[in-house]
């Protein structure tokens, strides 16, 4: 054997031996590097005689040739082993039991809400839903509030502007009210729905935001009289406050698609120094109702000769606040750690009626 079979013997030996990558670049510098035992002998071309050369040349370019081929197999070699180890070692067993505490909490907007469906689905109603951005006529014109009306301005709307320039003007809804128009179109009646979701309407102070939650009540059928109406929004706020001495007066009022409109006030007492709900102390505003318009069943294709209707629209975040004691609204929207793990709720506090609808 020559003693170039002999270097490459030795080379390929301790390349298939290398244990690691640290060990496999010390044999590269070795055999390849600057002043490696390869590079060495290719330099030794140089100085050859043609013949020299011509004989030994193919030799020694084979050894460089088997030894770069014997580092590229071996690397790769080493590089799975290690991908494989450290994929090993990561490994997470998602069967495992989790035993890390829960972070995060349900927000009490989203408590509320699901507090509320169950409410109304054990009266019988649908959750029904609509677009946040609406368009005019259905958030405002079907509901018998017409362009020039001045309850408009009542509601400080956000318009969205068209890019096309044409068609119809949009806005971001200003009250849950139009899903009314949407749920009448969409289905016959008779029907009872429950319409949860944001409303939005230029306003900030300590009780409103640009943003709020409303849940809009709708129930249309033969013979529904104001007797309905105060008798739902009864059984719902006893069984949402869970006390039995709620009690409501409704005031005459005014909303363009209700008549007759009824703003409708709960009742509180003095306890321990603070208003808590309940008896009849002194009242709070709470919700905005009536019988539906006639003009409104007939825009939304509802015969208001045959059918009779009750709808109701209430704050949701008003409901929280009152229910779990915040004082201030803005926080509900600021997504601070501290105050969603004060008011928020475990995941598994989910509100069902047989086990309470509060946690
Ligand atoms: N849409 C009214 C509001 O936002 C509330 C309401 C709903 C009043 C349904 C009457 C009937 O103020």
């Amino acid at each position: 054997m020559s003693d170039i079979d002999d270097l490459q013997t030795h080379l390929l030996t301790a390349i298939d031996a290398a244990a690691g990558l640290d060990a496999l670049e010390t044999c590269r510098v070795h055999a390849l590097g600057k002043q490696g035992v390869v590079t060495q002998r290719l330099k030794t071309l140089g100085a050859m005689t043609p013949g020299q050369r011509q004989a030994e040349g193919p030799r020694i370019h084979a050894l460089r040739e088997a030894v770069a081929g014997a580092l590229a197999a071996r690397k790769a070699v080493l590089e799975t082993a290690a991908l494989d180890a450290r994929l090993a070692g990561e490994r997470v067993d998602m069967t495992l039991p989790v035993d890390l505490a829960a972070t995060g909490s349900i927000h009490p907007v989203s408590q509320v809400m699901d507090e509320l469906a169950e409410i109304f689905a054990d009266l019988g109603f649908a959750v029904a839903t609509g677009p946040e951005i609406e368009d005019d006529w259905h958030n405002f014109t079907a509901l018998n509030i017409p362009e020039t009306h001045p309850a408009r301005a009542m509601h400080d709307t956000f318009y969205v502007e068209r890019t096309d320039g044409q068609g119809e003007r949009h806005v971001l809804r200003t009250h849950t009210s139009p899903v009314q128009i949407r749920a009448m179109l969409a289905q016959k009646p008779p029907l009872r729905i429950i319409a949860p979701g944001r409303v939005y309407r230029s306003d900030w102070d300590a009780t409103h935001t640009p943003m709020f939650h409303q849940i809009e009540g709708l129930v249309v059928d033969r013979g529904i009289t104001l007797g309905h109406l105060k008798w739902t929004l009864e059984t719902f706020l006893k069984a949402f406050f869970e006390r039995d001495d709620i009690v409501l007066r409704l005031r005459p009022s005014f909303f363009p698609f209700t008549e007759p409109s009824a703003e409708v006030d709960v009742g509180w007492t003095m306890r321990n120094g603070k208003r808590a709900l309940g008896g009849s102390e002194g009242w709070m505003e709470l919700l905005g109702s009536g019988m539906v318009h006639p003009r409104v069943l007939a825009n939304a294709g509802v015969d208001p000769t045959e059918w009779q209707g009750f709808a109701f629209g209430v704050g949701v975040d008003r409901l929280a606040m009152l229910k779990y004691g915040m004082d201030d609204l803005r926080p509900f929207f600021e997504a601070d750690g501290r105050w969603l793990r004060h008011y928020g709720f475990s995941a598994l506090d989910v509100p069902t009626l047989s086990a309470g609808v509060s946690p």
